[in-house]
C-alpha cells in the first residue's frame, strides 16, 4: 500500500494577510503538480480524489477571491497530466482538450440551458440536435495521417504537448495504416485506446500462470502498454481503439474533405475511410433523449466488452460548435455525463497495518475479492484509526466497497444488518507488526507511527521509492531485489546502494552477470541524477518535484539546504511553510547527516542548480517561448529567463515583453502576438536578450509563419483567445 497523503496540514487562515496567501497559492500549485505527476503520469495516486479535489477547490478559491494572484501556468488552467519525458514530444496543433463533467440529471439540463442560450435559443426545451456517444475510459490520443497513410501519433500529454508514440499505435491491429479511398490530405483523428475485458483477463490470467503480479484494471494496463519503449510487447498486448473526434483536417493534394455538416456527419465519415468508430452512437434532438441515453447505458455498461465511465453529449452541428467555442479546458458544445462510482458488497475478512516509509501506520481491509469499477478489489485502506472508528467496520462483516474516482477502492461502511452477533470493534495493534517497537499517536495528529528508525517495512518502502522512477530511477532495483538486499544486509539504507558488495551479490541466486552489470551500470548512472531528484527520492514529506526543483536551484547544494532555517526555504516562490518545515525537520535528524555522508562518499551529485548568480539583466520582463530552440531545452529556456529576474508565462498576453520563436511554434501564440503587437524575437535575438537585457532592433523579428486555417476543421478550435488561453500549461517552448 501507499504511504498517505501529501495533503496540506495547514489550512489557510482566512485572516492572514496579502503575503501568506500568495505563499499559500504557490505551495498548493507544487502540492498539485505532485499529485497530478502520481496520478496521471506515474499512474500511483497517493491520495484520494476527493483529497486531490480539495487542494484544487482550495487554490481555485484563493485564484478566485485574488484575481492577481492566478498564474497562466497554474495547475486550475491545466488540462491534464505531465509530459511524461521517455517519448519525444509532439506539440498539438489543435489542443487536445478535456470535457466537462455533469455528475446528475440537473448539471445535465444546466449544460443544455447554458447552449440554448449560447446559441440565442428561446426555448431551452427547443431540440438543438445532439450526438450521443458512449465514454471509453481508456487513454486519449491523436492520430494523423497524410495522404492516407499514418505518419504520427502521440498521447494527449498536458492538452498542448503529448508524447510521440507512433510506433506503438502501429503495433494496434485496429488501427489502420492506411484509409480506404476518399482520404484527404491531411486527417488527424483523436479517439480512445483502450483494453477490452476479455483481453485484460486474459492477460491477467498468463500473469498469474507466470506467477506474475495482476493488473490492476484495463484502463492503467492500456495507459501502460502505449508506453512501452518496446513497441512489440504493445503490439502484443491487443489494444483497441474507438475513434471520436476530428482533428485537423486538410483538403488538398489527397482527396479534399467533404462538406460536414455535424459530428455525427464526421463519424461516419471516419467510419467509412476504415476507422473503427462505437456504432452505440446516435444522433438525437432533445436532452431528455439524451438522458434516457445515459441510463440505458448505466444500466448496460456491463454487456460491453470495454469499460465505458459515462457518456459523451455532443452539439452536433458545426457552426453551433463554433458559435459556442471553449473555455480555456473544454468545449462548451459537449459534456461527459460521468456515471456514479460503482458500489459492490463483500465481506471483511480482516483488518491489517502496514507501515510506510516514514513510518506511517496505515489500516487496510483485507476483502473477500470483489469486481468493482473495472477490477477485482482484495485490498482497501482504512486511512487512519479515528476512519476505522468513524466507519465502525468489524471484521466478519458484510461491507459496502466502492472505488473512490474509479481507481483507489474504498471501503464505505458495514451493512449493520448482516452483521454477525458478537462482532468486536477493531483495535489498532500496539506494536509495529515489522519490529519489535510500540506503535505511538503523537498528540494532535491523526496518525500513529512506527519510530523505530531501523524499522525494516520502513527501509523496504522508503529504498524502493528512492529507486522508483519519480525518484532516482534505478533500474532493476524493484521491491523484491530491495527486500533481497536487506535481508542479505547488503544494504540498510538508501546510502548504501551506491557501495554494494557485488562480489556477494555474484553468489545470490538469480544473479548473473548480466543482470549484476545491469544493475551496477543503474546505480552508477543514478550518481548523476540531479539534486532535485535525490531530494525527491529521500521521499521528504510534502516535498514533489516541483518544490525539490525549487530547492535545488535556489541553494548551492545539498549542504546549503540543509544549513537553511525554515524562513529561508518558506521564503521561496512555490515551496512555503508546510514544506519548509517538513524539510528543515527531515535535515535536522542525524539519519539525514549520515546518508548525506554516504553519498558524498560514493560521489553522488549533492550539487544544486543555482540560478542566483546569474546578472538580473531581464527583471520586470515577461518573455514567452514557442517552438524549439536549437540551443535550449524547454526547461533549459524557462531557467535561463528566470534566473535572469525574468517571467515565463505559458501563455501571451499584453504584459508580454516579446516572444521567442523556435521552430515549429504555437500558432495561437504566434497569432496572438501579432494581434497585440508584441514584440517577436529569433534564437539570436532571445540570446542577445539574455546577456544584455536589451530587445534588439526590431528587424530581427522573423517572418511569423501563418497560423493553421482552421476553416477545414470540425471539433476543438475556439476562438484565438480562447484556444489561447488553453496553453497556460507553463511550458516554455509550447
Ligand atoms: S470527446 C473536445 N468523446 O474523455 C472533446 N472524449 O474526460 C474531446 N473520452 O480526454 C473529447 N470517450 O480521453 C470524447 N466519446 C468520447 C470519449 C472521450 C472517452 C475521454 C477522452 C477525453 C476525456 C475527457
Amino acid at each position: 500500500m501507499t504511504e498517505g497523503s501529501a495533503a496540506p496540514d495547514t489550512a489557510p487562515d482566512p485572516a492572514a494577510d496579502g503575503t501568506a496567501i500568495e505563499a499559500r497559492a504557490a505551495e498548493l500549485r507544487s502540492l498539485i503538480e505532485y499529485h497530478n505527476e502520481r496520478y496521471h503520469t506515474l499512474d500511483d495516486p497517493e491520495i484520494p480524489d476527493a483529497d486531490y479535489d480539495a487542494l484544487v477547490r482550495e487554490l481555485r478559491a484563493i485564484e478566485e477571491a485574488n484575481p492577481q494572484l492566478a498564474t497562466a501556468d497554474s495547475p486550475t488552467q491545466a488540462v491534464g497530466g505531465a509530459v511524461q519525458s521517455t517519448f519525444a514530444p509532439v506539440t498539438h496543433e489543435l489542443p487536445m482538450m478535456s470535457l466537462d463533467n455533469a455528475f446528475d440529471a440537473a448539471e445535465l439540463q444546466a449544460w443544455a440551458e447554458r447552449v440554448a442560450k449560447g446559441l440565442d435559443l428561446d426555448d431551452a426545451a427547443a431540440p438543438v440536435g445532439y450526438v450521443c456517444e458512449l465514454k471509453i475510459d481508456g487513454v486519449a490520443c491523436s492520430i494523423r495521417y497524410e495522404r492516407g497513410e499514418l505518419v504520427l501519433a502521440a498521447t494527449r500529454g498536458n492538452g498542448r504537448v503529448g508524447e510521440d508514440i507512433t510506433a506503438n499505435i502501429r503495433g494496434i491491429d485496429i488501427i489502420p495504416n492506411s484509409l480506404g479511398p476518399g482520404a484527404p490530405a491531411v486527417l488527424e483523428v483523436r479517439g480512445e485506446v483502450y483494453l477490452p475485458i476479455a483481453t485484460f483477463d486474459a492477460l491477467n490470467e498468463s500473469q498469474e500462470a507466470a506467477g506474475l503480479p495482476r493488473y490492476v484494471n484495463p484502463r492503467n494496463t492500456a495507459a501502460g502498454s502505449l508506453r512501452q519503449k518496446d513497441a512489440s510487447i504493445t503490439a502484443g498486448r491487443g489494444l483497441a481503439f474507438w475513434a471520436y473526434q476530428l482533428g485537423v483536417v486538410e483538403g488538398g493534394a489527397g482527396a479534399p474533405a467533404p462538406q460536414l455538416e455535424g459530428h455525427g456527419d464526421a463519424l461516419d465519415w471516419l467510419d467509412s475511410l476504415g476507422l473503427p468508430v462505437n456504432p452505440e452512437r446516435r444522433r438525437v434532438a432533445t436532452i431528455a433523449e439524451v438522458s434516457a441515453y445515459a441510463e440505458r447505458w448505466l444500466e448496460h455498461r456491463h454487456d460491453l466488452d470495454y469499460e465505458i465511465d459515462g457518456a459523451v453529449v455532443k452539439v452536433d452541428r458545426l457552426v453551433r460548435q463554433r458559435a459556442l467555442g471553449s473555455t480555456a479546458k473544454a468545449p462548451r458544445w459537449a459534456i461527459a455525463v460521468k456515471f456514479p462510482p460503482e458500489e459492490r458488497t463483500t465481506t471483511l475478512l480482516d483488518i491489517q497495518v502496514s507501515i510506510g516509509r516514514t513510518g506511517k501506520a496505515t489500516p487496510f481491509a483485507v476483502l473477500d475479492p470483489v469486481f468493482v469499477g473495472g477490477s477485482t478489489v482484495q485490498m482497501a485502506t482504512l486511512h487512519n484509526e479515528d476512519q476505522v472508528a468513524l466507519k465502525d467496520v468489524r471484521v466478519g462483516d458484510t461491507v459496502v466497497v466502492r472505488k473512490a474516482g474509479d481507481v483507489i477502492p474504498e471501503v464505505l461502511r458495514p451493512v449493520l444488518a448482516d452483521r454477525p452477533r458478537g462482532r468486536r470493534k477493531w483495535k489498532f495493534p500496539k506494536v509495529c507488526p515489522a519490529c519489535p517497537s510500540d506503535l505511538l499517536r503523537p498528540e494532535g495528529e491523526a496518525h500513529i507511527f512506527c519510530f523505530n528508525p531501523t524499522c525494516s517495512a520502513k527501509r523496504q518502502t522508503s529504498i524502493e521509492h528512492f529507486a522508483s522512477r519519480g525518484g532516482m530511477d534505478i533500474e532493476g532495483m524493484g521491491e523484491s531485489r530491495v527486500a533481497l538486499f536487506l535481508e542479505q544486509e547488503l544494504i540498510a539504507d538508501v546510502g548504501d546502494i551506491f557501495s554494494i558488495d557485488w562480489d556477494r551479490v555474484s553468489e545470490l541466486e538469480g544473479f548473473g552477470q548480466l543482470s549484476i552489470d545491469n544493475l551496477r551500470a543503474a546505480i552508477d548512472d543514478a550518481r548523476t541524477r540531479p539534486l532535485a531528484r535525490l531530494l525527491v527520492g529521500l521521499g521528504i514529506r510534502h516535498l514533489g518535484p516541483s518544490g525539490a526543483e525549487l530547492l535545488s536551484s535556489s541553494f548551492a547544494d545539498i549542504d546549503a539546504i540543509a544549513a537553511a532555517s525554515e524562513e529561508q526555504m518558506a521564503a521561496i516562490d512555490g515551496v512555503g511553510p508546510t514544506i519548509a518545515h517538513s524539510v528543515a525537520q527531515y535535515f535536522a535528524t542525524d539519519e539525514a547527516a549520515a546518508l548525506v555522508e554516504k553519498f558524498r562518499a560514493a560521489g553522488v551529485n549533492l550539487i544544486g542548480t543555482p540560478t542566483s548568480e546569474e546578472p538580473k539583466t531581464l527583471e520586470g520582463m515577461t518573455i514567452v517561448v514557442t517552438g524549439t530552440l536549437d540551443g535550449f531545452s524547454r526547461d533549459g529556456a524557462a531557467q535561463a529567463i528566470k534566473s535572469r529576474g525574468g517571467k515565463n508565462p505559458g501563455s501571451v498576453s499584453k504584459k508580454t515583453t516579446a516572444v521567442v520563436v523556435g521552430t515549429e511554434p504555437g500558432a495561437s501564440k504566434l497569432t496572438k502576438a501579432t494581434d497585440l503587437g508584441v514584440r517577436i524575437l529569433d534564437e539570436a535575438g532571445f540570446v542577445a536578450l539574455l546577456e544584455t537585457g536589451e530587445l534588439p532592433d526590431a528587424p530581427d523579428a522573423p517572418d511569423a509563419p501563418d497560423a493553421p486555417d482552421d476553416s477545414g476543421e470540425a471539433g476543438e478550435a475556439g476562438p484565438p483567445d480562447e484556444a489561447d488561453a488553453a496553453d497556460g500549461g507553463g511550458d516554455a517552448t509550447d
